[in-house]
Order: C-alpha cells, then sequence, then structure tokens
C-alpha cells in the first residue's frame, strides 16, 4: 500500500536553480509537507503546538528557529515571501497586509526624527496622506519631484535625506521614470532608493536589476490578479529586511 505523508520520511523537494521566471512563479518558494501535495498547502492557524514546554520555551525564547506566532511567521505566508523573493531576485521578502502597510513598514523601520524623503510626485495618493500627514508627525519631512526630470530629483536632495521613493509606471498617470538613472543619484548621497512595482511586477521590470534597493509591491492588484485579497510585500537584501 502506498505510503502515508505520516509514514514518510523525507519530504519530497524540488531544486529550481536554472528555473525559468513562469515555473519560479508557480513552484518557487513552496515547502511540501510530508504530504507531498502538488499545489500549495495553507496553513490557516493562528499559532502553532510544541512536542514539550522546553521546546516552546527554546522557540519564544529565541534559541530555536520555527514557527511560534502567524503574525511572526506562518508557512503559506513564508512562501509567498519566498516566491515574490525568487521573482523579484531578492535575497528576502517580507509580507505585509496591504500595500500601504508595506510601504508603512518601510518608513518606520528605516527612517527616523529628522530623515528627509525625495518623493517623485506621481505616486498612488494615499502614499502622499501617509508621507505628510503620519510620517510628517514624526519629524519626517517629504519633497515632491519630477519623476522624469532627473534635475528636480538632484535639486531636491537635502543634507538629512535618507530615501527616495518612486512609482514606475505610476497610478493613476501611468508616468514612467529612469530608475537606474535615479538610483545612481540616490547612491551618490547613500539615500536607498525604494520602487512600487505594483503595475508591472517582476514578470514585466525587476527593479533591483536596475539598482533599486527595496521594492514595495500592493499584491491586492496584479499579483492577486483576481480582485479577491488585501495585500503587500517588502523586498531586498537580508540586512534591509531584517530591519522591516
Ligand atoms: C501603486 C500602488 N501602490 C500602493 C497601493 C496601496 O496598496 P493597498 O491598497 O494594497 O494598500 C496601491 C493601491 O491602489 C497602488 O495602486
Amino acid at each position: 500500500m502506498a505510503k502515508s505523508g505520516f509514514e514518510r520520511e523525507e519530504r519530497i523537494q524540488f531544486d529550481l536553480p536554472e528555473a525559468e521566471f513562469s515555473t519560479l512563479a508557480v513552484r518557487s518558494g513552496q515547502n511540501r509537507t510530508m504530504e507531498g501535495e502538488h499545489s500549495d498547502a495553507i496553513f490557516p492557524t493562528s499559532s502553532f503546538v510544541y512536542s514539550s514546554a522546553r521546546e516552546a520555551a527554546a522557540r519564544f525564547g529565541g534559541e530555536e528557529e520555527g514557527n511560534i506566532y502567524s503574525r511572526f511567521t506562518n508557512p503559506t505566508v513564508a512562501a509567498f515571501e519566498r516566491r515574490l523573493a525568487a521573482l523579484e531576485g531578492a535575497e528576502r521578502g517580507v509580507a505585509t497586509s496591504s500595500g500601504m502597510s508595506a510601504i508603512l513598514s518601510v518608513g518606520l523601520s528605516l527612517l527616523q526624527q529628522g530623515d528627509h524623503i525625495v518623493c517623485s510626485r506621481s505616486v498612488f495618493g494615499s502614499v502622499i496622506s501617509l508621507f505628510d500627514k503620519y510620517l510628517s508627525r514624526a519629524g519626517i519631512t517629504t519633497t515632491y519631484v519630477d519623476p522624469k526630470s532627473l534635475d528636480t530629483w538632484r535639486e531636491a536632495i537635502q543634507p538629512n535625506t535618507k530615501l527616495f521613493f518612486l512609482e514606475s509606471p505610476s497610478n493613476p498617470l501611468a508616468e514612467i521614470c529612469d530608475i537606474q538613472a535615479i538610483a545612481d543619484i540616490a547612491h551618490g548621497v547613500d539615500a536607498l532608493l525604494v520602487v512600487d512595482n505594483c503595475f508591472l511586477t517582476p514578470a514585466l521590470q525587476q527593479p533591483l536589476k536596475l539598482g533599486a534597493d527595496i521594492i514595495v509591491h500592493s499584491a491586492t492588484k496584479y499579483l492577486d490578479g483576481q480582485g479577491r485579497c488585501i495585500g503587500g510585500v517588502v523586498l531586498g537584501s537580508h540586512q534591509l529586511m531584517e530591519a522591516i
């Protein structure tokens, strides 16, 4: 008789070192359970169980890696993070509850009082509210620039500029920026470039390859593709994602 998942000794996993984008889009990041399921398993659980109080203590104390609570880690969310990281060519991704919370996480984690953002004026309206109404309360200021004019990006730089932010194409005007050139300007003053890649998705544009440091997505749009979910993700290096 065929062995059930409970009797199996090893998980069935595939390496995808040379896989094409379309294969990565359906396979990367999947961590099959012992049942050997074809599609991604979904783990609707808030918390997890342990074989002993000692194991629970080690997990909660950070001495042992593993799931403790789904706000921190959840296998379904982790598969989404690994898959988006594979598609964008990022070292790591951090999933968020929406696109706006992805952008908020970047602001709260990487900026502090007195810092300055240079932002394209052609961005989703809630981003402007977030920067002007909320981050401003923490003493973080923003200058908005014409995304197509490299001179305006340069002229907006202040001694305290820490972050550049753009969407390309933008919502709703579909304005396009020269991501590589803007990354070079940002890096010239040791600022980070954050690109909202919501509209093209990694299928059509991979901003890290163009010099961006961080990508944010509203997964609510094309990444979901069916109008059923609200979600977001931040992607970049291990070091930056650790802060996020
Ligand atoms: C380009 C862009 N970024 C961010 C957001 C915010 O994403 P969410 O609605 O998932 O919070 C949107 C939403 O329309 C958007 O169009």
